[in-house]
């Protein structure tokens, strides 16, 4: 009998099997239990001697099920791992694009316009020094103009750059004109209200060629046909203006887009929104670089400020809050 059940168990090949084993030997009516039923027909002189039997051939049959029990265990276990083993190369169904932010989405289409009038597209480091950020700039230690640029320092007189120009200074450092540039990227100010964020971002342009091949007729030229082709059929003012490292300076306006130059809270009733700052290269910014015989011209823009005009977004705090209900209409 007892081969027969360990054969039953050791042949269960799930935990229900070995469950029905059990059942079918010492469960209540199980096989062995009814043997239990039997010692009572015995004489009492064989009583004990066959309890005895009975009571280890149990122990035997209940260690073979646990040790079953534990290796079916581990193996359904094992069985349960592969099939919910999940295929990470598999394509996903629920494919999910996401989007462009609007400002690199607006940083781009800059990007692209100049690039297509053979512009180079230049980087820099966003840590720079004050030589880079302010000196070469024309802006010395105690310029007042350096007001305008509330600015992060580092304990080691590193700084997060105010603008990109820093990237036109190691520019002109490196390569001899002529040079037709533009450098994107993040700055940063110490500025937190409706209209500033601390950290925004530019694309900052520079031209220098020979003495007088470049004019501040060609840098109205360039920005006049850049604001209309952006914004359609709009009026471009340059409005003089003052920066230290360009002489002359003018801000440029378009006519207000949201009111058709009515006059609205947008344009504070003047019919006008300000979108660059540019100029003539002041010549102390080529003596900090060497060059000499030459002029050009420069100017910057803010790409939030373009967002914001390009897609009508009213607020800038909108920028930066990853709301997925604005950004998902950028898709
Ligand atoms: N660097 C200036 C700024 O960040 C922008 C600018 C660039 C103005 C070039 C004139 C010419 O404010």
């Amino acid at each position: 009998m007892m081969d027969m059940w360990f054969d039953i168990i050791e042949g269960s090949k799930t935990l229900l099997e070995l469950d029905d084993a059990r059942i079918k030997i010492i469960g209540k009516n199980g096989e062995l239990s009814k043997e239990f039923a039997n010692l009572g027909k015995l004489p009492n002189a064989e009583k004990k001697a066959f309890a005895t039997k009975l009571n280890s051939q149990k122990a035997e049959i209940t260690t073979a099920l646990n040790n079953k029990k534990i290796l079916l265990e581990d193996e359904k276990l094992k069985q349960d791992l592969l099939d919910d083993s999940i295929d990470v190369t598999l394509f996903s169904k629920y494919k999910q694009a996401g989007s462009l932010h609007p400002i690199m989405e607006t940083m781009d289409y800059i990007i692209e316009y100049f690039a297509s009038l053979n512009f180079d597209v230049k980087y820099g480091p966003l840590a720079e020094d004050d030589f880079h950020n302010f000196e070469a700039l024309n802006l010395s230690k105690h310029h007042p103009a350096r007001d305008m640029q509330d600015t992060f320092y580092f304990k080691d007189s590193h700084l997060l750059r105010t603008h990109t120009s820093p990237v036109q200074i190691r520019t002109m450092l490196k390569e001899s004109f002529p040079i037709k540039m533009i450098s994107p990227g993040a700055v940063f100010r110490r500025d937190l209200d409706l209209t500033h964020t601390p950290m925004f971002h530019q694309v900052e342009a520079l031209v220098v060629d020979k003495k007088d091949v470049v004019s501040f007729a060609n840098l109205k030229d360039i920005l006049t046909d850049f604001l209309k082709y952006t914004f359609g059929d709009i009026d471009v003012r340059f409005r003089s203006s003052f920066f230290p490292f360009t002489e002359p300076s003018a801000e440029v306006d378009i006519s207000c887009i949201f009111c058709e130059a009515k006059g609205c809270r947008v344009c504070s009733h003047t019919g006008w929104l300000e979108v660059l700052g540019s100029g003539v290269v002041d010549d102390s910014v080529f003596k900090a670089v060497g060059y000499t015989d030459c002029s050009g011209y420069a100017f910057g823009l803010g790409v939030e400020r373009f967002a914001m005009l390009l897609y009508k977004i009213p607020d800038l705090r909108l920028m930066y809050e990853g709301d997925l209900r604005l950004l998902r209409q950028f898709r």
